[in-house]
């Protein structure tokens, strides 16, 4: 088996730790365990009672169990994995077979389309458009759509460019999958990162053949939990344990008992990092327009990162390390979307260090000429 090198892991790999002011993540500010135990009314002393035995294949039952409350999803249907990563990884495995021919969103996060080209799946990519962060052209993802699709797969919102689809849409493409008995993939990372909007009904709870996964990484601030999740058919969770078996085994009950409360108290942890994601999504909308002689790209719909093109730099690669090493400004260069004209820009992190970065890129775009 060969993999492709995931390009933004390597680029953040070291910058990630050096840099000044971050605003490359996809996610929001992070929390600590004290904050998570104190919303749970509980402190870290309550976590010294955890025996340090092995848990169950599928995730332990008190954290499958918060999860089926909060999504409405059968226990039954529940992996709780290694960040959504080991999810992906593992579902994929489960399902593709050499030859497989599987229809992936493009650009998209490289876990969702690198996966199932390693197996051996031959990749039929759908080149999303969208327009003011929502998806215009899902007739053509729909048209791709046929007897011999094994998989399709989608990331809604989306990562890197925030954009998502309206409940009809997304009807409309599991729709066209079910036609054919198709499977569908729905990553709904960012499912609670949503601006003026609902979050989208988790795509298992109408059709029997769709996967979606889930994670602690991102609207919860929770990234180095490492706790994520797939919701799929009991028959391909018993996939997943089969390789689960060969490569993580299960979680930790420590971490189990973290993401539990976190789950519990999902509404809590959640509700103040949207309000700031929302409030630095005005502060990029101003960004983005006043350099609209600059930069192109919608505002995002969902997510907590944009992906606008810098119009007036030649290499953005070669920028964008530039102002990590002399400006010490860390954002994520279009190329490990496939997209070497844009950047990614995460903003859901602190105002300060959001206006701080923006202005220091903003000050070194090359004038139109
Ligand atoms: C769309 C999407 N899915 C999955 C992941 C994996 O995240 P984790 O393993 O931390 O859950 C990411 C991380 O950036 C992502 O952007």
């Amino acid at each position: 088996m060969t993999i492709t090198p995931a390009l933004l892991e390597d680029w953040l790999r070291e910058r990630y730790f050096t840099t000044t002011f971050d605003i490359s993540s996809s996610g929001v500010e992070n929390y600590t365990v004290d904050e998570v135990l104190a919303l749970a009314g509980t402190s870290a002393a309550s976590l010294g009672g955890i025996m340090f035995r092995d848990s169950h294949s599928l995730g332990g039952e008190p954290l499958r169990a918060a999860l089926a409350r909060r999504y409405g999803v059968d226990p039954g249907s529940i992996i709780a994995t290694q960040g959504s990563s080991e999810a992906i990884y593992l579902v994929m495995h489960a399902l593709l077979e050499a030859g497989d021919e599987v229809v992936v969103q493009a650009p998209a996060y490289h876990a969702l389309v690198e996966v199932a080209a390693s197996v051996g799946a031959r990749i039929v990519p759908w080149a999303m458009r969208t327009e003011d962060g929502i998806v215009t052209n899902e007739d053509e993802l729909i048209a791709l759509i046929g007897p011999r699709t094994k998989l399709v797969v989608v990331n809604f919102p989306h990562n890197p460019t925030g954009a998502t689809v309206t409940p009809g849409q997304q009807d409309a493409i599991i729709e066209a999958c079910a036609a054919h008995g198709t499977r569908l993939a729905w990553d709904g990372a960012f499912r609670e990162l949503v601006y003026d909007r609902e979050p989208l009904p988790d795509p298992v709870l109408r059709y029997e053949r769709a996967v979606s996964f889930g994670t602690l990484s991102k609207a919860y601030g929770l990234p180095g939990l490492r706790v994520g999740w797939a919701f799929a058919a009991p028959e391909v969770l018993a996939g997943c344990v089969r390789r689960r078996d060969y490569l993580s085994l299960a979680l930790s009950p420590l971490v189990e008992a973290v993401a539990t409360h976190a789950v519990e108290h999902a509404d809590e942890l959640l509700r103040p990092r949207l309000a700031q994601a929302t409030a630095n999504r005005k502060l990029l909308a101003d960004w983005l327009a006043a350099h609209a002689d600059r930069v192109a790209g919608d505002l995002p719909a969902g997510g907590v990162t944009a992906f606008p093109a810098l119009t007036t730099v030649p290499d953005v690669t070669a920028f964008a390390d530039r102002l990590d090493r002399e400006h010490g400004v860390l954002v994520v260069p279009g190329n490990c979307f496939g997209r070497p004209e844009h950047v990614r820009v995460g903003f859901g992190g602190p105002a300060d260090e959001l206006t701080a970065g923006l202005t220091r890129l903003g000050d070194l775009l090359p004038d139109p000429s």
